[in-house]
């Protein structure tokens, strides 16, 4: 979780917990049971489990504190205290002076004996819990890191590389749910929803990044965006001279529209269909975004084939159906199983596999099976057997489907 430019920044909002922590690892040097009793008490406010914080206290009990003072200017404690907690080392210092010149000697080092007791092992797993500790602590704190990066976001005057570092702090801050559903609430939506049309093809990519990534599986959030209009723009970026920008506007698109009637009827209007034609039939295209293309086609039909909703009827264009059947023509064993797939789905779906025929499906998988078996090299024979397979499976489903077609047709039309 890298997100430095947000912790730099962060203001003293983390005092508390600085407080806390400070608390934990010092004072049980001096009064044990109470400062249990203190930092649970806190830690249960936060809804955290307390048998990590026992565990801490004992292994900061293992520690006097010149050893704490020392260890800290060798450097060696760990970094993410010194990032997280940045401003509550004054207070550190404060305790420690307290501590040193009110302990009892005596106990002081039969605690410093104890420790010694203590395997290297032991002790790595007490850092490590300790460790644990503070990214559960942590964890509350998102929300502010999301308005820092959001405020950025919603500052005109800041920089270009200011304003894709407080996209990329977003893309990891929404990948939790509970995160992506705050995004919203905290008015972060709309300013990378406006990113999207940012000159700047590198800002447009990350923006479409973001909001792929918050829309994943979450209904609610799915509904913000196309609530605020932004598949429109994303369909259009579709069509970017840039590979990465259109494969991150396909991204996000798959997102939005997955499970989503709603989301799936506005790629309809808005014409995604034509798109991904786009992106299907031409020939300089990049393979990865080809496969994109396909691979949301195949979501589209398989959501209707399960769902058994009504009819999308963009996976009934023609048009569309031509790009993708054309797509097979391309050798890349990859693209044309995801192709082949595809049109099983819509074959799967169709009621009217005329269109099809239209475009000679039954001569195209002919031919792809000529140039399975004579085009692989050796490393591929394995693989181009496989989709061979999935070609005749192909093959036969379509030819099923072509004569149930010609035996009902007249009553369907
Ligand atoms: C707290 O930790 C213990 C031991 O790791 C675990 O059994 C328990 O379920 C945890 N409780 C909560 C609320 O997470
Ligand atoms: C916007 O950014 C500029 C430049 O970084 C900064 O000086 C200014 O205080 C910011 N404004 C707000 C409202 O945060
Ligand atoms: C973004 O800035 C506008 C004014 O420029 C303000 O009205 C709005 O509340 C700000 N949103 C956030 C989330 O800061």
């Amino acid at each position: 979780m890298a997100k430095p430019g947000a912790l730099s920044k962060r203001p003293g909002c983390h005092y508390l917990l600085a407080v806390v922590l400070s608390a934990a690892v010092i004072l049980p040097l001096l009064v044990p049971a109470a400062t249990a009793a203190a930092a649970v008490a806190v830690v249960e406010g936060d809804g955290e489990n307390k048998s990590a914080l026992s565990a801490t206290r004992q292994w900061a009990t293992g520690k006097d504190g010149e050893e704490l003072v020392a260890e800290r200017e060798a450097g060696r404690v760990d970094s993410v205290v010194e990032d997280e907690f940045a401003g509550g080392f004054d207070f550190l210092d404060s305790m420690l002076q307290w501590a040193i010149g009110n302990s009892d000697p005596e106990k002081l080092k039969e605690e410093a004996a104890g420790v010694q007791k203590l395997s290297a092992d032991e002790l790595q797993q007490r850092r490590q819990e300790i460790k644990e500790l503070m990214e559960k602590l942590k964890m509350p704190s998102d929300a502010n890191l999301m308005k820092i990066a959001i405020a950025d976001l919603n500052n005109s005057s800041i920089s270009l590389e200011d304003r894709q570092r407080a996209l990329q702090e977003l893309l990891v801050l929404v990948e939790p749910i509970d995160n992506a559903n705050d995004l919203d609430k905290l008015g972060g939506l709309l300013p990378v929803i406006r990113e999207l049309s940012n000159e700047n093809e590198e800002i447009r990519t990350t923006s479409a990044w973001v909001l792929g990534t918050a829309s994943q599986n979450n209904a609610l959030v799915q509904d913000q965006i196309l609530g605020y209009g932004a598949l429109a723009r994303l369909v259009n970026m579709g069509y970017s001279t840039s590979t990465e920008e259109a494969a991150k506007a396909l991204y996000a698109i798959s997102a939005l529209i997955r499970n989503n009637v709603n989301g799936q009827e506005v790629f309809y209007s808005e014409k995604g269909g034509a798109m991904l034609q786009y992106i299907l039939e031409n020939d300089n295209m990049d393979v990865r975004l080809q496969k994109k293309a396909v691979f949301l086609v195949t979501d589209l039909a398989d959501f209707q084939l399960n769902s058994g909703n009504s009819g999308l009827p963009l996976l009934s264009d023609r048009l569309l159906l031509k790009s993708i059947v054309y797509t097979l023509s391309r050798f890349d064993l990859d693209l044309q199983e995801k192709v082949l797939l595809a049109i099983k789905s819509l074959l799967k779906l169709s009621t009217d596999v005329e269109d099809f025929e239209f475009y000679d499906l039954e001569s195209v998988l002919v031919r792809l099976g000529v140039q399975l078996e004579d085009l692989p090299s050796e490393d591929q024979k394995e693989y181009a057997g496989e989709v061979d397979a999935l070609r005749r499976e192909v093959l036969t489903l379509f030819q099923k489907k072509l004569k149930q077609g010609t035996a009902t047709g007249n009553m369907i039309f």
